[in-house]
């Protein structure tokens, strides 16, 4: 089946999907995306990423090319175009196409692209019974990582080391020796005394959607829950480690800098959140 792709207003075949080569995302990483996971067919925490979406645009002085609801529209209509069940949804909206000037062009119409493909659950819930590797990298991104934007050079690098020493994903430790998030995920840790924690949120991290839904929903089971800030050996030293992200919803992590995370699989917290979070996710995508 042919992978179709919307492009300003066009439904195409994803061979054929392209954008001018002046466009800012393309010359100035001036754009801003957001990921939706598809269940049953459906997006989950659509308003989440919506409202996440319009924050960015805010933060970058980009119009909103269309109305929310014509923009739900579209991204329903990939994702059924694709006969996705199981899956994820990318949009991308960049501030347009123009001659290449590093000041904002006057009067651009922002550039829209969505692209959306299968997911194989079986397969990321063996790896999540599993738990996954993970390495530290220092975090030498910019001011504004709360900015959804698809300017990740410094997450691309980190990832790829990673990726060279079989580790699933990256923790950032910033400069003063505080875990900062995953390079797409963000982190937390359970202490000696059962207590989640993850770093507050600032202009220095992305608010996860999937962090602040699986926040409130441990909340509302009495899981004690402190943000704040903590070191790669207090992580290290965890009773249980784990990452959250809208593509791979809550991922144990057993290992950090090839240090065993307390007996080396993936811990009862985790795998009750993760379990809490996927109902949560699908009831929000309207699957009962
Ligand atoms: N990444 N932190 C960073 C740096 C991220 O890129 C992401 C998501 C998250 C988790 O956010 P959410 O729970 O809203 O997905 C945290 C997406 C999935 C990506 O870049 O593909």
């Amino acid at each position: 089946m042919a992978r179709i792709s919307y492009v300003n207003g066009r439904y195409l075949a994803h061979k054929h999907a392209q954008v001018s080569v002046e466009d800012r995302g393309y010359q100035f990483s001036d754009a801003v995306y957001e990921v939706w996971s598809v269940m049953g067919g459906r997006l989950a925490d659509l308003d989440g990423h919506l409202i996440r979406l319009q924050r960015s645009l805010n933060a970058l002085r980009i119009d909103r090319p269309m109305s929310m609801a014509a923009l739900m529209v579209v991204l329903n209509e990939v994702v059924r175009r694709n006969h996705i069940q199981e899956g994820m949804v990318y949009l991308q909206i960049s501030r347009g196409v123009a001659p290449r000037d590093h000041a904002f062009p006057v009067n651009t119409k922002p550039s829209v692209v969505i692209t959306a493909r299968s997911v194989d659950r079986a397969a990321a819930d063996l790896k999540a019974q599993s738990g996954v590797k993970i390495i530290s990298q220092p975090d030498i991104r910019w001011g504004r990582c709360d900015i959804k934007t698809v300017s990740l050079l410094p997450n691309v690098l980190a990832k790829q080391i990673a990726r060279d020493q079989g580790a699933h994903e990256v923790v950032f430790v910033d400069r003063d020796g505080f875990v900062s998030e995953g390079a797409s995920t963000n982190v937390y840790m359970v202490d000696q005394s059962g207590v989640v924690k993850t770093r507050t949120l600032s202009a220095n991290i992305l608010a996860g959607v999937t962090r602040a839904n699986l926040l409130q929903l441990a909340s509302e089971r009495q899981i004690r829950i402190e943000e704040g800030a903590f070191t790669l050996a207090e992580l290290k030293s965890a009773r249980e480690v784990f990452i959250t992200a809208a593509t791979s919803f809550l991922m144990p992590v057993i290992c950090v800098d090839g240090h065993i995370i307390h007996d080396g699989k993936p811990g009862p917290l985790s795998a009750q959140l993760r379990a809490i979070y996927i109902e949560q996710a699908r009831l929000s995508a309207g699957i009962v």
